[in-house]
């Protein structure tokens, strides 16, 4: 089994968090860019129109056997858009997936997650992971979505957060490690 991690970030904590475990696991990292930087107009319209905006790569090449891991933001609730694409070319692959947020989660729990990789996969992911910017903060008084949105991740976090996704992913790539 190989893995690829496939990553979108607009601010640099997925990329960030996704080139650390691209290291813990030896996988393939694909980042994935849009032709300019999404503003904000562009990001909201996307979301409303349903749209799939243009990304780099356009393709990806996976094998059945592969694990895919994405790596995204959360936007208004939903898997930032960038990845749509990959999500729409893997929906007919039998491979195994896995997605991993870092988001920011001021207002809670991303509860839609689950429901929108069904729909787009249509299938479930070996592991959804989800941290959230908001518990790094101080907690009094709660971190507002604009704190959230303007943290960088440490170094710390970073390795934190590696150590929390390896974790979750274990069941998952544990056939992978037996043949180490
Ligand atoms: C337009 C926009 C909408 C967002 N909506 C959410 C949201 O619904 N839930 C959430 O937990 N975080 C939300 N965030 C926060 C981001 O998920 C968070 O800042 C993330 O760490 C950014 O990742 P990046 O640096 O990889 O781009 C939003 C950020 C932006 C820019």
């Amino acid at each position: 089994m190989n893995i690829k991690i496939i990553s979108y970030s607009l601010t640099g904590n997925n990329d960030a968090v996704a080139k650390s475990l691209a290291a813990a696991l030896g996988a393939q990292h694909i980042q994935v860019s849009t032709a300019g930087k999404k503003t904000m107009p562009a990001i909201f319209f996307d979301l409303l129109l349903n749209r799939i905006p243009r990304v780099s790569p356009a393709a990806i090449d996976i094998h059945n056997d592969d694990l895919v891991i994405f790596i995204a933001p959360v936007w208004l609730g939903r898997i930032a858009t960038p990845l749509r694409t990959y999500f729409k070319q893997l929906k007919d692959k039998p491979c195994k997936y896995a997605f991993v947020s870092i988001s920011g989660g001021a207002d809670g729990d991303n509860i839609k997650l689950a429901d929108e990789l069904q729909s787009r996969m249509g299938r479930k992911p070996v592991a959804l992971v989800d941290l959230h910017i908001a518990s790094l903060l101080p907690q009094v008084p709660k971190p507002t979505r604009n704190d959230t949105m303007k943290y960088h991740i440490t170094g710390a976090d970073r390795k934190n957060m590696t150590d929390k996704i390896m974790a979750a992913l274990q069941p998952a790539l544990a056939p992978s490690l037996q043949n180490v």
